[in-house]
């Protein structure tokens, strides 16, 4: 089975292509040449991810799988949320976005956070939706070199490191996206067995 996974990004394709069965034939959108900017315009992550599989499904007429990820804020309202790739600006700085998360939550004592990551597949004419989460707290300055995004300022539920200075083994084993993507194998293992 042929299988878009909806990324450019070469890690999270390697983390995945890891994980699936080897029956199935995964590729990126560089694979299918797809360089088009796919407007994520949707309020919530279920609709931005539904947005990017169901333009390759349209256009290129082949099963695929996107994921979408926020970082949601207690004390801003679930803020950035959907907009975190965005957060300080067009430039998706992940440096401007963390000051700005800092700045916005100086005078905060509720520091609680989670981050998300919505998957959607398109396969067989249906729409699943796959979901995980990881809680957390928001530090008040940021620690550790590894990783991307808001990792340097984020500590996951039951550990004093941030994701930044975790080992990535252990990101993830317990991250909002290893969490999504597990069921995503479950499910695709299953339709394959069966
Ligand atoms: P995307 O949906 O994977 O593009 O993620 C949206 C935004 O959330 C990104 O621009 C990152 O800033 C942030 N983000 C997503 N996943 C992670 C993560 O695992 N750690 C830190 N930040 C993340």
């Amino acid at each position: 089975m042929k299988l878009v996974f909806a990324t450019h990004n070469k890690n999270k394709f390697k983390e995945v292509r890891q994980l699936l069965p080897t029956s199935i034939q995964l590729v990126s959108l560089t694979d299918i040449g797809c360089y088009d900017e796919i407007p994520e315009t949707g309020k919530t992550l279920e609709a931005n991810a539904q947005i990017k599989v169901d333009f390759i499904t349209k256009n290129y007429g082949l099963a695929c799988f996107a994921d979408d990820t926020g970082l949601i804020v207690d004390a801003l309202n679930g803020e950035p949320g959907v907009y975190s790739a965005r957060y300080a600006g067009d430039q998706k700085s992940a440096e401007d976005n963390m000051n700005k998360l800092l700045l916005e939550l100086k005078h905060k004592n509720n520091r609680s956070a989670k981050f998300q990551t919505v998957i959607a597949l398109n396969l067989n004419h249906k729409t699943i939706f796959f979901n995980g989460i990881v809680k957390g707290v928001i530090t008040t300055e940021k620690q550790g070199e590894k990783g991307f995004g808001y990792d340097p300022i984020f500590i996951p539920l039951g550990y004093n490191k941030t994701f930044a200075e975790l080992p990535l083994a252990i990101k993830n084993k317990i991250s909002h996206r290893g969490k999504a993507i597990e069921q995503l194998v479950a499910h695709l293992k299953v339709l394959i067995n069966t």
